[in-house]
């Protein structure tokens, strides 16, 4: 097999920071006015980094952890706002596929989140997310398999919340996953997208983020740790 080189990004850095905490011992890069961390864990190679907040970052730094730092594979990690009224705050949600819920040229006769040679849904890759739920279930934990929906909007308004809840069949919304899930999918690389709830997307949203962006992370980070090993084996 060629060696494999695996990324691991977030949006901010609190949701970095957990990852490479772990990682312990790294060099960093700098590269496109951003910082990418890279380590060899337990024999592999990982590049890890943080894109800042929404789809055009997010698009930058998973094109340069393929095309320029020569990633294979790719695991995202981060917080969401949950739309099921199932999920909670510390809960954790697997990616199934992805939408853009913002994206919209309706106007033309389209739907929402499509444009032409795209695709509403991305779809993640399958073997990540088994390997998902063998981690779930050695750690005894439940995890939540859903639509997320992503767009360049922090949500806090119900009625904004509920319409990508009910238009994309989402469970969950962020403002990353959509992107990378494109970018991931166009240049044929395997991807898994965890996001643990920070808040309801609700008028309180703004509030709840603060409060848990933090232990969110971690939540979300511990996992994704956990699935670096079980792919390492
Ligand atoms: N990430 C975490 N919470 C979010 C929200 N309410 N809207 C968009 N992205 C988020």
């Amino acid at each position: 097999m060629s060696k494999q080189t695996i990324a691991i990004m977030g949006a901010m850095p609190e949701e970095v920071a957990p990852i490479l905490e772990a990682i312990g011992e790294y060099e960093t890069v700098e590269f496109a006015k951003n910082r990418y961390y890279k380590a060899n864990y337990k024999g592999v190679d990982v590049v890890i980094a943080y894109s800042k907040i929404g789809k055009v970052f997010s698009t930058l730094t998973a094109t340069t952890m393929i095309e320029h730092f020569g990633a294979t594979k790719l695991l995202f990690s981060g917080v969401a706002g949950a739309i099921s009224p199932e999920l909670k705050v510390g809960d954790i949600v697997v990616a199934t596929k992805l939408s853009q819920h913002d994206l919209d040229i309706t106007a033309f006769g389209h739907p929402f989140g499509y444009v032409p040679e795209g695709a509403v849904y991305v779809e993640a890759d399958k073997e990540l997310i088994e390997c998902s739920k063998r981690v779930a279930s050695s750690m005894g934990k439940e995890v939540k398999e859903g639509i997320i929906a992503t767009g360049d909007q922090f949500v806090a308004d119900e009625t904004r919340k509920n319409w990508i809840g009910k238009e994309f069949d989402a469970v969950a919304l962020e403002m990353e996953g959509g992107s990378v899930a494109v970018v991931c999918d166009s240049l044929n690389i395997p991807f898994f997208i965890l996001r643990s709830i920070s808040d309801a997307a609700d008028m309180d949203a703004s509030f709840s983020f603060d409060e848990f962006l933090e232990s969110s992370a971690i939540i979300s980070a511990e996992f994704i740790i956990k699935m670096l090993d079980e792919i390492i084996g």
